[in-house]
């Protein structure tokens, strides 16, 4: 693993501060939106939204400033401020699965009238050692592959690439086409379960789990699993392709509270068509619930079996790691 080592700063910018939740929220979303505009999905317009509203709203001002750094909302950070207005911004987010703490840096944006002038490194640099200050030394970032001017930042900071995923999205369509092909879509089969999680474990390391408050152990087969579920109210939908009794490559729907996400399982052997008639299959199954489908997966892995399933590729996030 990279490692990175803190430095003592002598004396901090002047124009370095914390986020002041009570008063720097609005001028941030601000900052952000600028930022960001063209790259800028609905979901990023909605989270600029809510930081807008959550900036006006008192009750949840008061709420915030205690949480801070215990809620996975963008509520601790970092702002570099010149005659009084934030013309740079590193948002921290926590997280916490299981024993492992971790931090997002996240919203690393800087004026554009302000840039190249070393306030982006300055500012990671200060997250990285809050969150050594608050003993969580697993530091993670995402950043799209084509932002070469961030990726090279977050590089000479010791943020090293760990995984590469991108994102896809399909509108759900009841007529959507369905394959002819040798494959059968079936229901899962208890006996293929041990296939599916090496497949999945293999597609979605443990090591990129941090964010997630449920484990692939949520697709076992069985009553109890499915008495479970019942009883969290967590509505699963999975689907197998079949050629000759053989699994070639699974599909699980997994709502999970961030957002509702297609896992496939599929091994690099797997006919690449298994899996286009597995998606065709989630779009039309999905189509009286759900306007649209998403899923992440790993980039260039079935990158064409995808795009035949009608899915159209939204962004690819490189995911960094920095070890403290
Ligand atoms: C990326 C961004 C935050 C950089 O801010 P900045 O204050 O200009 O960056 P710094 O001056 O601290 O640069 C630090 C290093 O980053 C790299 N870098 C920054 N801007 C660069 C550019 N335009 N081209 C190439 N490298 C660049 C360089 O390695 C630079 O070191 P150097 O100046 O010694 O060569 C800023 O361009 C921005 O806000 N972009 C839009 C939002 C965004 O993409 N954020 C990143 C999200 S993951």
């Amino acid at each position: 693993m990279a490692s990175f080592t803190i430095s003592a700063r002598a004396e901090q910018p002047a124009n370095l501060r914390p986020l002041s939740i009570l008063r720097d929220l609005p001028a941030v979303a601000d900052l952000i939106e600028m930022c960001f505009s063209s790259t800028m999905d609905n979901d990023g317009k909605r989270y600029v939204q809510d930081m807008r509203r959550a900036g006006n709203d008192n009750s949840f001002l008061k709420w915030a400033n205690r949480a801070a750094d215990s809620t996975s909302l963008p509520l601790t950070g970092y702002i570099w401020e010149e005659n009084g207005k934030i013309i740079g911004n590193a948002s921290l987010v926590p997280f916490r699965n299981n024993k492992q703490r971790v931090y997002l840096i996240a919203n690393v944006a800087v004026h554009p009238d302000h840039r190249r002038k070393g306030i982006a490194r300055i500012l990671t640099e200060r997250a990285m050692q809050h969150a050594h200050e608050k003993k969580i030394n697993n530091i993670w970032l995402h950043v799209r592959d084509d932002n070469p001017a961030a990726i090279d930042l977050y590089t000479q900071l010791g943020f090293v690439e760990r995984a590469r995923r991108t994102s896809w999205q399909a509108v759900t369509d009841s007529y959507a086409p369905i394959l002819q092909t040798d494959i059968a879509i079936t229901n899962r089969h208890p006996r293929d379960w041990q296939t599916q999680l090496n497949w999945l474990s293999r597609l979605y390391p443990d090591l990129l789990a941090w964010h997630r408050n449920w484990t692939f152990a949520s697709l076992r087969p069985g009553f109890f699993n499915w008495l479970y579920l019942l009883f969290i109210d967590m509505n699963i939908r999975q689907w197998t392709a079949v050629r000759k009794d053989q699994m070639e490559a699974a599909l699980a729907w997994i709502p999970d509270g961030r957002g509702e996400y297609l896992f496939p399982a599929i091994s690099d052997r797997s006919d690449p068509v298994a899996l286009t008639a597995l998606l065709l299959q989630a779009r039309r199954d999905m189509s009286p619930y759900y306007p649209k489908v998403a899923m992440e997966f790993p980039s260039t892995e079935f990158d064409g079996a995808i795009l035949a399933a009608g899915f159209k590729s939204i962004r690819t996030l490189i995911w960094m790691q920095a070890t403290l």
